[in-house]
């Protein structure tokens, strides 16, 4: 019963997705043509894999029956352990059934959307495919100590080479994926931040009981958290401690917004976005912008990327920016008096585009802006960010070029 609140938040909150995405195919449609995979449907729309599924390409998803369903949910996990053991039944390449049954040397290790989330630890969230006598083929965690005891049933759908969808006969058993997931009031954020290179930020956040308790007063309903990394905030601090108390607590609840953001949530869903410090007319909010792979978050003052994920188990996200962002409710434009020219800055200058048009659309739609990262950026010169110090994202390609021409035809 105390699941219920979240559940439905979830759903409210895949319903509102779902119409922003646009792509290929449709994994929660494809599924709804097969009652015995409904339950293994319904989970995907709870735990949000069903937008993630939809946004790549190349993939296979591993659908498991009602009954293998059942006996999953007779374990009682709670829903974010359960977004763990289904990312690891979506495999980051195409199998349809003839490559099943004819893989190279007998056997393969298919990385899947479990490990591409960062939240599984070294080799754990592979599959291991592997060919057996008479036709069977069989698949198991690579965790599981090489037990590969759950088996093909048969090809669902395969849509070559954007996804196919296979039935096995069980879930596959991870220890990993299915270690219980703590509750979100539980985390330690600071933590968190702490021990991935944003350490300065939640010293300074501890430091802070004010900011501090916005940031858990939040954490059962829905938080994001962009932390600068520690070359950047320690080079900032000085600009911090000059600010009054309550600058002081607003500038670090600006780096939390107070809702759940995965990373591609943040990527379909450009726009402003109020954060914990917006309070009222104090707008203190910035935009979220993408720049072909790359998330960006701007103000009038600078720009920021984002540079790496530290959690992202609904309803909590913390990703790292690799610049300190700068609220233009507490800051001046251009504070040092770098030889870059800012006219365009101006307040007045309709919409702030950079030179180089960073628009989005355009961006999606010329395939060499999809180069990740290294595009020069006018940002004010008075933070050194260290793009290296960053881990990237790991993950599986987003075919963001193909889909915007898709966008485009549908829309002539
Ligand atoms: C996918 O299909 C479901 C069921 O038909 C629909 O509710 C949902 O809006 C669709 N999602 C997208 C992104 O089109
Ligand atoms: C695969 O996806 C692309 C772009 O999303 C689409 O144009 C193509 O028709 C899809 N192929 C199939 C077989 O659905
Ligand atoms: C298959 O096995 C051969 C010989 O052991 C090896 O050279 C080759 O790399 C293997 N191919 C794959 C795809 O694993
Ligand atoms: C998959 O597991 C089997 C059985 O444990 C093992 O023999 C095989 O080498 C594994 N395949 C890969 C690619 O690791
Ligand atoms: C949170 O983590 C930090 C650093 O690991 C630790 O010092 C602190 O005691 C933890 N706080 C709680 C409430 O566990
Ligand atoms: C701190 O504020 C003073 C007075 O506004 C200003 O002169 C000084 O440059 C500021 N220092 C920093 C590091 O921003």
């Amino acid at each position: 019963m105390q699941r219920r609140h979240p559940l439905l938040l979830l759903l409210i909150f895949s319903v509102f997705l779902n119409f922003q995405t646009s792509n290929g195919h449709n994994i929660t449609r494809l599924l709804a043509k097969h009652p015995s995979l409904s339950t293994f449907n319904h989970y995907l729309t709870l735990t949000h894999l069903a937008q993630e599924i939809n946004r790549r390409t190349t993939i296979t998803v591993l659908a498991l029956d009602n009954a293998a369903m059942s006996s999953l949910l007779n374990k009682n996990p709670s829903i974010y352990t359960m977004k763990n053991i289904l990312s690891l039944h979506v495999l980051l390449d195409y199998f349809g059934a003839k490559k099943l049954h004819q893989i190279t040397n007998g056997t393969a290790l298919a990385a899947t959307m479990f490990q591409a989330t960062g939240v599984a630890p070294g080799v754990s969230g592979f599959v291991n495919i592997t060919d057996f006598k008479g036709g069977k083929v069989g698949f198991g965690a690579e965790d599981n100590g090489g037990d590969l005891d759950s088996f093909f049933v048969k090809s669902v759908e395969e849509l070559p080479y954007n996804i196919s969808v296979i039935q096995i006969s069980k879930a596959l058993p991870s220890a990993i994926a299915e270690a219980p997931t703590p509750g979100p009031s539980e985390l330690n954020i600071t933590g968190i931040m702490s021990a991935h290179g944003c350490k300065v930020f939640a010293d300074t956040l501890l430091a802070n009981p004010e900011a501090m308790g916005t940031y858990e007063d939040n954490l059962n309903g829905g938080l994001t958290v962009f932390c600068p990394l520690d070359d950047a905030f320690k080079a900032f601090l000085p600009k911090y401690k000059n600010l009054t108390a309550s600058g002081k607590e607003s500038f670090l609840e600006f780096f939390g917004v107070p809702v759940y953001q995965s990373l591609s949530m943040l990527k379909s869903n450009n726009g402003l976005m109020n954060t914990l410090a917006t309070d009222g007319a104090s707008k203190f909010d910035f935009t979220v912008q993408n720049d072909g792979e790359q998330v960006t978050l701007k103000t009038k003052i600078n720009t920021v990327k984002i540079t790496g994920t530290l959690l992202d188990e609904q309803p909590v996200a913390i990703y790292t920016i690799d610049k300190v962002l700068m609220p233009r409710e507490l800051f001046k434009a251009a504070p040092t008096p770098a030889p870059a020219p800012a006219p365009e800055e101006a307040a007045d200058a309709p919409k702030a585009s950079k030179s180089k048009s960073k628009s989005k659309s355009k961006s999606a739609l010329t395939p060499e802006s999809d180069a990740p990262a290294d595009s020069p950026d006018d940002d004010p010169a008075d933070q050194t960010a260290d793009d290296n110090a960053a881990s990237s994202f790991k993950g599986g390609r987003f075919v963001a070029v193909g889909l915007s021409f898709l966008v485009v035809f549908l829309l002539l």
